[in-house]
């Protein structure tokens, strides 16, 4: 009741008070519960982070032992859900697979639905921390044809997770220390980002108290898309294909300011950040750092250094405040790391996956009311229905 505001894309639509993440677009701050980004990303493991967002304080050693054992006696996948795998066509989405198997998980875990104490919610979040990077593997081991793999439980976190993507059966697999150190600040750094699309997402479906695997894997969805964390994936495409025809940045800069052309520069702009994205930054240090070690040398970087060059001087970016946001150097290192293309997005939802939890957990305990935007309706006014013969 009442007059009703219309705002597309809630650019100025608050939906929620939250406790989770601190973020100031103009001046290009980030911080989780907070400690800045920065801090957590150079000195904390992801695990740390997770339990800080989820909890709200940073764990004792005694705590972090405990949520990790406690995650990693939950990685138990049912059978079943692999038969749930194998009949995805190869060419399959790992985005699809991973939001179907998500989904797929209330089924096999019934005790997860009714969330009706913090210690239900504390059960439910360790069994999607541990089952998660399980499932997420199992989508890289399908398009790449390999046979599944449990992991290894005497590995941390981040480590297992390479080792399920990666290992190869009948050979030993010791992850190399700078690919895990880099896989470490990318999981921090797309761990938490208040309320964008996919925690929206997580949020709303949450909302109606549905269970909290298929809010997430609802959120999945939700982040597949390329405005969102598709873009990793849509980014080294996008350098690809500069690249193959020839690396004229200019070319592409001229086709990203016309209006009349569908071509954007993909991982620039931000709809809350009219300044340096402090994760583009982390990143875009991160990723000379990570292929000097490895000795990998990827010419799409020098493209990518030279398209943020251009951008970063032309009045169009410059007037309408558009940086390289998390998305616009994170596919660089991912692919110096051996992960395939189709995977980069797969790589933000292990990251974002303790965002989720914390924002649908915050949502909970605060007993938020469903999520029900409302509209104004602008369609026909009353029409007299004519039966079928008479149209
Ligand atoms: N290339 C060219 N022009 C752009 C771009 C871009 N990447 N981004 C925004 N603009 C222009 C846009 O055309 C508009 O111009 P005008 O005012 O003349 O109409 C103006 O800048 C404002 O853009 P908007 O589309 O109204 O802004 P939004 O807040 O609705 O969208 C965005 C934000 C991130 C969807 C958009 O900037 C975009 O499509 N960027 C490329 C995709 C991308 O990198 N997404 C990842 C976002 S960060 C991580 C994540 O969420 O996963």
């Amino acid at each position: 009741t009442g007059m009703i505001t219309i705002d597309p894309g809630y650019k100025n639509t608050g939906s929620c008070e939250s406790a989770i993440t601190y973020l100031d677009g103009e001046k290009g701050i980030l911080r989780y519960r907070g400690y800045a980004i920065e801090d957590l990303a150079e000195k904390a493991s992801f695990l740390e982070v997770a339990y800080l967002l989820i909890f709200g304080e940073l764990p004792n050693k005694e705590q972090l032992d405990k949520f990790h054992a406690d995650i990693k006696a939950n990685s138990e996948v049912d059978e079943d859900l692999k038969k749930i795998v194998d009949s995805f066509p190869r060419s399959a989405h790992p985005m699809g697979i991973l939001s179907s198997l998500t989904s797929a998980l209330t089924a096999f875990n019934p005790s997860s639905v009714d969330i009706n104490s913090e210690e239900d919610m504390y059960k439910a979040i360790v069994k999607i921390m541990g089952k998660f990077p399980v499932l997420a593997a199992w989508t890289l081991r399908k398009i790449n044809a390999k046979p599944y793999d449990y992991g290894d439980s005497s590995l941390g976190y981040e480590e297992n997770m390479l080792y399920m993507m990666f290992k190869k059966p009948n050979e030993s697999y010791v992850p190399n220390q700078t690919v895990v150190d880099a896989l470490d600040k990318l999981l921090i750094l797309h761990a938490d980002h208040e309320q964008n699309c996919s925690a929206s997402t997580v949020r709303i479906v949450g909302s109606s108290h549905a269970s909290l695997f298929v809010s997430l894997a609802a959120g999945v969805s939700a982040l597949w898309g390329p405005l969102h964390g598709g873009a990793n994936q849509a980014v080294i495409e996008m350098l690809e294909g500069i690249k193959a025809d020839g690396g004229d940045t200019a070319k592409y800069m001229e086709k990203a300011k016309d209006k009349n052309d569908p071509f954007r520069l993909m991982g620039f702009g931000h709809r809350v950040y009219k300044n340096f994205d402090p994760r583009a930054r982390i990143i875009k240090k991160a990723a000379d750092d990570v292929l000097g070690d490895l000795g990998v040398e990827d010419p799409v970087l020098d493209i990518a250094k030279g398209l943020e060059k251009q951008a970063l001087e032309d009045p169009y970016f410059v007037d309408r405040k558009l940086y390289p946001n998390v998305d616009f150097y994170s596919g660089i290192i991912y692919r110096a790391l051996g992960i395939p293309t189709e995977m980069f997005t797969v790589m933000f939802a292990l990251g974002r996956l303790p965002g989720w939890i914390a924002q649908w957990r915050e949502m909970r305990l605060r007993k938020e009311p469903i999520g029900r935007p409302r509209q104004v309706y602008v369609g026909e006014t009353h029409r007299e229905f004519k039966p079928l013969e008479q149209r």
